[in-house]
């Protein structure tokens, strides 16, 4: 049912928020889960439960969730069987002072599973990981520099402080879909890229096959190690992630987010030689090997061998990139989906980018309001019924007539 607008506050959680600030910079962990000043008393700031696709703020306003904690949440939060395991283990113990067993079978099923994989090896989060890749290339090929593209990790961000020039130097990030430019970085770097490394564009991710395919020539003409980051894309596109939806094999591979459903736990993965070289580099984590994302993961990985997970999460990715579809093409919007369904992006298409940014916060507001949680990537997870989709489309015909009525559009419909 859509909830009434008129009874929607957050005043507890900017409280908290207001609270925080003293004590936390920006008073958060996460700068994707800071709040937007401009919805102040209507984002919700702190949530405190989760069960299926519903999640409940401090507030206790109940909404059906599209963020999906900004990812990992594929089979829904709380779910009975990731939880079960985590329990389970938890009474054995978390950490201990040698291996333990999961680690193994764990490792035995990503081998199955991702199809690059020989090897495979865990750390807790996928920026760690993209981090130890890049160093295993340039340790393998005894090359420098790294060419990146998209996001992979607050520790591989260099355009930002705190980067000195040196380290700076040996990375260039290229945009997606442009294969010619990274031809020309190889050549101006003869000799010394160790690696490319792409996560995909969700909005452009229709180029994946032919710009990955350019990738991996590229790679094996120049001697360099092609290496995909997984993070989002694993358990999400297809449980191997993007390599097995378009079948460009890379070298190696990042895995982290879906692969356990939101217990933290990232993998790396790759051809046997190239992994080998671990030993070279010191890659060692206390908690690499911590037993409660390992149990997490072998739960997950039990879910997706006996249900149609993937499945869903393109069903229900389309019923609402359609039905978004259909309410902008009868209000006459500029707006919609782009991407494929398990992670497709909203976007506002007037050509007038600071005012489609401004109608993007406004329509989130709208949203919250109505008991539903959306993100820029619109992450639909196992949880959602085909209902809760019907809900979340009502609230978008809601809140854009709504907006349409007070002349967000005007001047920029078609
Ligand atoms: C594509 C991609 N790579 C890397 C990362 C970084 O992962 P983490 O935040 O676990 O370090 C993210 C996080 O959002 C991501 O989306």
């Amino acid at each position: 049912m859509l909830r009434n607008p008129g009874d929607h506050s957050t005043d507890a959680s900017w409280e908290l928020y207001d609270v925080a600030c003293q004590v936390i910079p920006m008073g958060s962990q996460t700068h994707s889960k800071v709040p937007r000043e401009e919805l102040r008393g209507i984002e919700p700031c702190y949530l405190e439960r989760g069960q299926g696709c519903r999640v409940w703020d401090v507030d206790g306003n109940e909404y059906i969730d599209f963020r999906a904690g900004l990812g990992p949440i594929t089979l829904g939060y709380a779910y009975p069987a990731v939880v079960e395991a985590v329990k389970e283990q938890a009474e054995k113990g978390f950490v201990y002072s040698y291996a333990h067993p999961l680690e193994v079978t764990v490792a035995q099923d990503l081998v199955e599973i991702i199809p690059c994989a020989e090897e495979v090896r865990f750390l807790k989060t996928g920026g760690e990981a993209m981090s130890a890749v890049h160093r295993i290339a340039r340790a393998h090929t005894k090359r420098d520099m790294i060419l990146t593209c998209g996001y992979h990790g607050w520790l591989n961000v260099m355009d930002r402080a705190g980067v000195p020039d040196a380290i700076r130097s040996v990375y260039e990030a290229h945009p997606w879909g442009d294969a010619a430019a990274f031809e020309d970085a190889l050549s101006r770097h003869e000799g010394n890229v160790a690696a490319i490394s792409v996560a995909c564009d969700y909005a452009g991710i229709d180029q994946a096959e032919t710009f990955l395919g350019d990738l991996r020539r590229l790679c094996d003409a120049n001697g360099c190690v092609l290496i995909y980051d997984e993070i989002v894309t694993g358990f999400r596109l297809r449980r191997g992630g993007a390599q097995e939806l378009f079948g460009v094999i890379p070298d190696l591979a990042v895995f982290a987010k879906g692969m356990s459903n939101g217990v933290p736990l990232s993998c790396y993965a790759g051809k046997r030689e190239i992994m080998e070289t671990v030993r070279d580099v010191v890659i060692s984590s206390t908690f690499g090997g911590d037993t409660l994302g390992l149990a997490a993961a072998r739960a997950v990985i039990g879910v997706y061998q006996t249900e149609d997970v993937i499945g869903r999460l393109w069903d229900r990715g389309k019923q609402l990139h359609d039905g978004v579809g259909e309410i902008a093409s009868r209000l006459d919007i500029e707006a919609g989906f782009e991407g494929y369904p398990p992670v497709g992006i909203f976007s506002f298409r007037s050509g007038d980018s600071p005012r489609d940014a401004d109608n993007y916060s406004r329509l989130c507001g709208e949203m919250f309001k109505r008991g539903i949680l959306l993100y820029t990537v619109c992450y639909p997870n196992y949880s959602h019924e085909t209902e809760d989709i019907d809900i979340a489309l009502s609230a978008f015909d809601d809140a854009l007539t709504r907006m349409k009525a007070e002349g967000y559009f005007s001047g920029v419909s078609s």
